[in-house]
């Protein structure tokens, strides 16, 4: 064959493309299994932060792994029932579980506050043992925002009405705008608001513009970002509300944390 020959350009051509496809499957495949490792310790991060257990996201592994095994105790909750099941909470996955059919329900439309269409039968919640906050308990909360999933942890106090912390560990709201929600001095100002009343209704409300100075359950809205602040709201009603962990807070407020 001729060495610049048509042929001889595509073979050459050909052949650099099933290389190159096998080097970057072969690498997909092996680097998998530490990019859920990662995923993991990501989440962990974001909910010891959400329950100030942990200011620097720059620490090792081990040292998050040491925390977390000292201070955090996974449960998953029968969402209907409101009580613990049996299974082991560590390996069960939950955003999974939430999308399969047999382990999921349909939202009715008219109570899809969050826009999720679908949640788990099951879901895990986190009791933490604060060296200084006491008991709290940490609840995942997920919903739309204007062009997203955000997902992200509620932590709430023994008493089951205030908030201890906030934040989310995942989103794709604009940066500036609905990608304040990561804002740290909006994060704190969760702190100390009331997410429930007495009866367990959520009253905690991210409004339009500036939350009054003395309101106990009003959040400033993100400026520029109504949809977003909206969507942060509602996900949080629909998360404390009857359709999600209302059957779990109402057993937790008879039992006690
Ligand atoms: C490029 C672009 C990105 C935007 N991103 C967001 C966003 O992430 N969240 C949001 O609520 N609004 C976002 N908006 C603005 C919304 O379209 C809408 O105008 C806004 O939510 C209204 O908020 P305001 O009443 O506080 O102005 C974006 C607008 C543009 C043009």
């Amino acid at each position: 064959m001729k060495k610049d020959s048509v042929l001889k350009t595509f073979l050459v051509a050909a052949a650099l493309c099933v290389f190159c496809s096998i080097l970057v499957s072969t690498s997909a495949v092996m680097l998998k299994p530490l990019q859920e490792a990662n995923r993991k310790n990501d989440i962990k991060k974001n909910l010891l932060m959400a329950c100030k257990l942990l200011d620097d996201p720059n620490i090792s592994s081990e040292q998050l792994e040491k925390i977390y095994s000292e201070r955090v105790t996974a449960k998953v909750v029968n969402i209907e029932t409101g009580e613990y099941d049996s299974r082991d909470a560590e390996s069960f996955d939950a955003v999974k579980a939430a999308k399969a059919p047999a382990t999921s329900i349909q939202i009715p439309s008219s109570k899809d506050i969050a826009r999720i269409k679908r949640r788990g039968k099951f879901v895990k919640i986190f009791l933490v043992d604060h060296p200084t906050s006491g008991k709290l308990i940490v609840l995942p909360a997920h919903g739309k925002g204007l062009w997203s999933t955000l997902w992200g942890f509620l932590a709430i106090g023994e008493d089951l009405k205030t908030i201890r912390g906030f934040g989310f560990y995942q989103h794709g709201e604009t940066p500036g705008l609905g990608g304040e929600v990561d804002n740290l001095a909006w994060k704190k100002s969760w702190e100390g608001k009331q997410a429930l009343d007495d009866a367990l209704n959520p009253i905690v409300k991210v409004i339009k513009g500036r939350a009054k100075s003395d309101s106990t359950t009003e959040i400033d809205g993100l400026s520029g970002a109504t949809l977003t602040s909206k969507g942060v709201s509602n996900l949080i009603h629909y998360w404390l509300g009857e359709h999600g962990f209302g059957a779990y807070l109402a057993n937790l407020k008879r039992t006690g944390l």
